[in-house]
């Protein structure tokens, strides 16, 4: 049992729906599913892991659909999204359609399952919900990792702990695997902020954030500067949303040259640490091992 039967069953469940495979097909580092299958070599069961780590990649592209409508991104993975290609309402639909599908399949795993499938999914939209706001807090950089842990730290939790439950493994294990998945995902949500700043090859168009008004990391870094770059950016930045192409590109210039993306990547180094440290307790073996390996591939990753 390994990916290649993921991406099998991956399509074979979306089978028969015009451009549900579209974005499935142009690329994907299938990083949650890899966690669904790591998490399960700690229990004994592995009938039901495939389906776990299938689940797992439907609710992550279907909420990519969505993302990407929210974002009006035009591409990933290097190719057109499916509302440019299709229009929003197509793009939303997908995305739900691969939503059901992934709660069809979390029906056949078990209530504990279920359970973990559903707060999670409460948990991600409740994120990019919350990301739509302007803080009303004294403390934005709080605001913004607890919305980062939302829409994001909690799939990956999810991914490393549901592999776990549906093998059956110790409790003990589960919720390790949990603590270290949620780490892994707010240092994978860092870096990936930062490269929507700096990233030229990422398959994603690079200022997105900005342009859709979401206030990251970086930029909260950026703004607790004290110098000429941080006024100007915050004279750019007043109104939420940069879409005026000139000011775009000086804002994306302001922030890729100031102090935000070393800084975001040193909080995404933390956690990556705290993420190995909830391995501790795990026992040895492959598994185990390739998660620590993940702890640095989060930290490299160019796309
Ligand atoms: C994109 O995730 C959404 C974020 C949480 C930043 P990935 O970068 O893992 O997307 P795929 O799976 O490679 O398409
Ligand atoms: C989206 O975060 C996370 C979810 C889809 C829940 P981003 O907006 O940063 O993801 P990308 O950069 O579009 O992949
Ligand atoms: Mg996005
Ligand atoms: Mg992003």
């Amino acid at each position: 049992m390994d990916l290649v039967d993921v991406e099998s069953r991956l399509r074979e469940v979306l089978d028969g729906i015009a451009g549900a495979t579209h974005l499935i097909d142009a690329g994907g580092k299938r990083l949650r599913p890899l966690l669904v299958m790591l998490g399960a070599e700690f229990g004994p069961r592995q009938d039901k892991v495939v389906d776990a780590a299938v689940l797992t990649e439907l609710v992550h592209v279907g909420t990519l659909h969505h993302d990407d409508v929210m974002d009006q991104a035009p591409v990933r993975h290097g190719v057109p999204t499916a509302n440019v290609l299709w229009g929003n309402n197509r793009a939303i639909l997908l995305g739900d359609l691969m939503l059901a599908r992934a709660a069809e399949l979390g029906a056949e795993l078990g209530l504990p399952a279920l359970r973990l499938q559903t707060t999670t999914l409460a948990r991600l939209v409740r994120g990019q919900l919350m990301e739509t706001v302007r803080p009303k807090t004294a403390d934005p950089m709080a605001f913004c990792l607890e919305v980062m842990a939302d829409k994001s730290a909690s799939l990956f939790s999810m991914a490393a702990e549901l592999g776990a439950v549906v093998a059956e493994a110790d409790p003990a294990v589960c919720a390790a695997l949990h603590t270290y998945g949620e780490h892994l995902g707010i240092a994978f949500q860092l870096v990936d902020d930062v490269l929507d700043i700096v990233g030229a090859q990422s398959g994603k168009t690079p200022g997105t954030d900005l342009r859709a008004g979401v206030v990251t990391v970086p930029v909260l870094h950026a703004l607790a500067a004290e110098d000429a770059a941080a006024d100007r950016l915050r004279v750019l930045l007043v109104a939420g949303a940069v879409t005026d192409p000139e000011l775009h590109a000086e804002a994306l210039t302001l922030l890729r040259e100031g102090p935000g993306p070393p800084l975001t990547r040193a909080d995404a180094r933390e956690h990556a640490e705290r993420a190995r440290s909830a391995l501790a307790a795990l026992p040895p073996g492959h598994a185990k091992q390739t998660l620590e390996t993940l702890c640095d591939r989060v930290l490299e990753r160019a796309a």
